[in-house]
């Protein structure tokens, strides 16, 4: 969507800070839901450099900006500088948005919400009682990994090309959710048993054709997240529709985390609907 903008000295300015940021799709969205609810507010792309975050961040807060998002590599390195961190950013152990007041920062994160307000929406699928197995064990699975176990989950099958990695993750979901069933593996290592939910948070399938599982193996009941949007249809995805198996792409998460960090910032409801048309087109666009 390109909305005219209209900045003077009232004008409140938001943000993405990552490295590299330039094909990030957050301005068109969030630029997309200040246009919609007329408000006198502009987000813009930050590269910054990982050595510069701690000098940038403060700076953006002492001059006077409303907040802002952060992407690979900042989601970590942000936590030492922030004066606040909601609970669920300090289980998850990471940051995507910040709210600046007075020169202070308060951080949270939305993905982890982003990610199970997107099961729900758009694969209708709730995590209470349920089994998931979980590829990967990076940044995105940890936050996905505690999300859906701080909602009920009854048992989780962490598997990554790194076993250790994914040891690891389980070992601080054991400590963190005691009563739950984890389990951590290799890729290739089938489940105990079938499982009602699959989510792929590796990077495999983002342009390199390629499938981080073949899905006729793992026997999945319920349904499938890939958070791969780019392509829209990864191999695992159509290997989801062969099975008719209902699935979904990481579009809904990216949409619902920035949905959530509108809120966060604005205390307003954000026009969801805008936000989604405004992603497509941006995608369309690429
Ligand atoms: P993010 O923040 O998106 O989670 P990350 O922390 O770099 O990014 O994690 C990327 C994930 O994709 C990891 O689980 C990684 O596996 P390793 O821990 O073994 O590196 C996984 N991944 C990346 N490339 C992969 C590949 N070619 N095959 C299998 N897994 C891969």
């Amino acid at each position: 969507m390109s909305a005219a903008v209209s900045v003077d000295g009232k004008t409140r300015l938001y943000g993405i800070l990552g490295h590299p940021v330039t094909s990030s799709l957050s301005p068109a969205m969030q630029n997309a839901a200040f246009a919609a609810l007329g408000l006198n507010a502009v987000y813009v792309p930050f590269p910054v450099q990982p050595r510069q975050l701690p000098k940038v961040a403060r700076g953006l807060a002492a001059a006077g900006v409303a907040g802002f998002n952060l992407t690979v590599p900042h989601k970590l390195a942000i936590l030492p500088l922030l004066d606040e961190i909601t609970p669920e950013a300090r289980a998850i152990g990471a940051v995507n948005t910040v709210r600046c007041e007075n020169g202070r920062m308060s951080g949270t994160n939305t993905d982890g919400e982003g990610f199970l307000l997107s099961l729900a929406h758009d694969l209708a699928w709730q995590p209470e009682g349920k089994r998931a197995l979980l590829l990967g064990a990076g940044g995105a699975a940890r936050g996905i990994a505690i999300s859906l176990l701080e909602k009920g989950l009854a048992a989780l099958h962490i598997a990554n090309r790194t076993p250790e990695k994914a040891e690891a993750l389980a070992a601080d979901c054991r400590d963190l959710y005691p009563g739950a069933e984890l389990r951590a593996s290799g890729l290739e290592e089938a489940p105990d048993s079938a499982p009602h939910l699959l989510v792929n948070a590796t990077t495999v399938g983002m342009g390199d054709g390629a499938s981080p599982v073949e899905l006729a193996r793992v026997g999945v009941r319920e349904a499938l997240l890939d958070i791969v949007y780019t392509p829209p249809e990864t191999p695992l995805l159509a290997q989801a529709a062969a099975l008719d198996l209902p699935h979904a792409n990481g579009m809904g998460m990216l949409l619902h985390q920035g949905w959530l960090a509108f809120r966060f910032w604005t205390e307003r409801e954000a026009p969801l609907e805008v936000m989604r048309a405004a992603l497509q087109e941006a995608l369309a666009r690429r």
